[in-house]
């Protein structure tokens, strides 16, 4: 890749950022299509965001991603945001439109891009059951919903977030098939026995000892497993593999989260084989 005064700038704003596999995927995109972009990581602590987001203008850059902990306090730095982020109340993506700042979130339709192209799995009419209610869990619900669910099933280790988040669902989304469980409940046979779609949107399976919170004999019940986490090979995942069940992990969703910054920052579509391919390399070695 050859950095050149022409070359339009993008990346992601992050504290930490160190570990971002974006920059692997993104530039192996500009690349592959030969254009002359770029994708770089740079550190940004909170007190700096504000400084970072108008540099954005000061350097003409095409746009950037942002993730923890930008996601929320953004949009205030922001010029526009799309409906789904407003909706939501979070942006991961920026697009510099001729000196305007327009945020999008991305994370929603990228899980839904994945479990229908990868997955082979439409979600509409379906029951869903999600693990956890913090930001991505926001943005996969009301994803779901958009997508017609039937219902959906929310445990989360403090209960007052899940209940935010089944208030925020029916307040801005007007859907009301909506059960909260209670952690310690989540094992429950009856809930289980017409749950479709099981979904790890938990940190929780990105630390080698972390425990399976659903036990194999309720995974054995679904016929879907996600695990958003992308780090490792998660207890669920290997469960979910080993009772047969096709699954799942997060490198799907991140590439394809990914692949809409791509599009909205450079108008083509985005080559996710290539994407992925470049990543699963990288975490091969
Ligand atoms: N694949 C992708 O593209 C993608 C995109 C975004 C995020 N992710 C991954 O998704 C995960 C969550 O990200 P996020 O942004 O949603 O984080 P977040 O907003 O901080 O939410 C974390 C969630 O995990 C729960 N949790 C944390 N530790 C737990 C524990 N020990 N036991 C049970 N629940 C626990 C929290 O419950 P409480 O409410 O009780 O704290 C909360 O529901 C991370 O692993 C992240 O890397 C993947």
């Amino acid at each position: 890749m050859e950095i050149k005064g022409t070359t339009k700038i993008t990346g992601v704003f992050g504290y930490p950022v160190s570990h971002s596999l974006s920059p692997i995927f993104q530039n192996s995109a500009f690349e592959h299509l030969g254009l002359d972009y770029v994708y770089i990581p740079l550190e940004v602590k909170p007190e700096d965001l504000k400084t970072a987001i108008n540099s954005i203008k000061i350097f003409n850059w095409v746009g950037v991603n942002v993730t923890i902990p930008h996601k929320r306090q953004v949009i205030k730095y922001l010029d526009e945001i799309d409906g789904v982020s407003e909706i939501l109340d979070v942006v991961n993506t920026i697009h510099n439109i001729k000196g305007k700042l327009k945020g999008y979130t991305t994370d929603g339709d990228g899980f839904i891009r994945s479990l229908k192209q990868d997955g082979n799995f439409n979600p509409k009419g379906k029951n869903i059951f999600i693990l956890g209610a913090g930001g991505s869990s926001y943005a996969i619900c009301g994803a779901l919903i958009n997508e017609k669910v039937n219902s959906i099933f929310i445990t989360n280790r403090t209960l007052e977030n899940a209940i935010k988040l089944k208030k925020h669902l029916t307040e801005k989304l007007k859907f009301k098939n909506i059960e909260i469980i209670e952690f310690e409940r989540r094992n429950d046979k009856k809930i289980w026995q017409n749950i479709d779609i099981l979904i790890n949107t938990t940190s929780v399976g990105m630390k080698e000892n972390d425990p399976l919170l659903i036990e194999k004999i309720n995974i054995e019940k679904v016929k879907f497993v996600y695990d958003i986490v992308y780090n490792r090979k998660t207890e669920l995942l290997k469960s979910a593999e080993e009772l047969k069940i096709p699954n799942l992990d997060g490198i799907s969703m991140l590439v394809y989260q990914g692949a809409i910054s791509f599009e909205i920052w450079t108008g083509k579509k985005a080559p996710v084989d290539i994407m992925k391919r470049a990543i699963y390399e990288k975490i091969k070695k």
